[in-house]
């Protein structure tokens, strides 16, 4: 089904629920995450086609560091696996991948693979896929607040120019805000990802966990969005993306 009119420019993801997918059924939560990677390369490529640009993924948060070291070294290695082959194939959808979060305490191996995801993607001229890898909103916030303190400081930029144009554009990527936020498994919050962005987004929660999710689960999402009716603060009603 492709749709056309009144679709999302910038859908985020926060893939939830591979531990309880695989505690369901009576494996490991690791393999969770495998089937996960699966489910994730296909959508993607299926997200991409249906003319979406933006998306925004929750890969792992600055709070996920407090999970086992087993399970994160895990994760870790999954995302090495996944950047250096699967998701390279992104390239070939003209889909550029650029990653959100701090480098800190990310290994080499990893930071390097994300590096070299990124440098091979480029070019891409037909999306951008935001991995949010090492990454909390409040974190960007803070990291934000940083960088627009020290032009401040340097005197490039005066106190009475900082409005949120600025904010925007030193947050670790130039995207448009989320239009809309996926979160399977049926948890109903946002668990620190994108917070300034997702400002005016609407929210949908599937009781899917995230390995199941698939195409078809993505199309009654977008179903969902079109009829909401977005007003932004206004008297008037408004058609999603009009
Ligand atoms: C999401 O699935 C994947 C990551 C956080 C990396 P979970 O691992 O949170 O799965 P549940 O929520 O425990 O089922
Ligand atoms: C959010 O899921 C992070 C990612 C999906 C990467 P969590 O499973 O870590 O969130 P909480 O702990 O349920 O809020
Ligand atoms: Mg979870």
């Amino acid at each position: 089904m492709k749709k056309t009119e009144n679709m999302p420019k910038h859908v985020g993801i926060i893939m939830d629920g591979n531990g309880r997918w695989a505690e369901e059924r009576g494996k490991p939560r690791s393999f969770g995450h495998q089937v996960g990677a699966t489910t994730l390369k296909e959508l993607l490529h299926y997200i991409y086609d249906q003319g979406i640009q933006y998306v925004s993924l929750y890969a792992f948060s600055t709070e996920n560091f407090g999970r086992d070291k087993k399970e994160v070294d895990f994760l870790m290695n999954l995302f090495v696996t996944l950047f250096k082959k699967e998701l390279k194939s992104l390239k070939d959808l003209g889909v550029k991948v650029v990653f959100s979060g701090r480098h800190e305490p990310l290994s080499d191996t990893v930071w390097n693979a994300m590096e070299d995801l990124a440098a091979t993607t480029k070019d891409g001229e037909n999306g951008i896929l935001n991995i949010c890898l090492n990454y909390g909103g409040r974190y960007e916030i803070v990291d934000m607040t940083k960088k627009v303190v020290q032009k401040v400081l340097d005197g490039t930029l005066k106190l009475e120019e900082i409005d949120d144009k600025v904010i925007e554009d030193n947050l670790y990527q130039k995207l448009p805000p989320l239009d809309f936020v996926i979160r399977t498994s049926g948890e109903m919050r946002i668990s620190n990802f994108m917070i300034y962005q997702a400002a005016y987004a609407e929210f949908y929660f599937p009781t899917t966990y995230f390995p199941d999710f698939k195409g078809k689960d993505f199309d009654e999402a977008i179903l969902a969005f079109q009829n909401r009716d977005r007003r932004f603060g206004k008297n008037t009603k408004k058609k999603p993306n009009s």
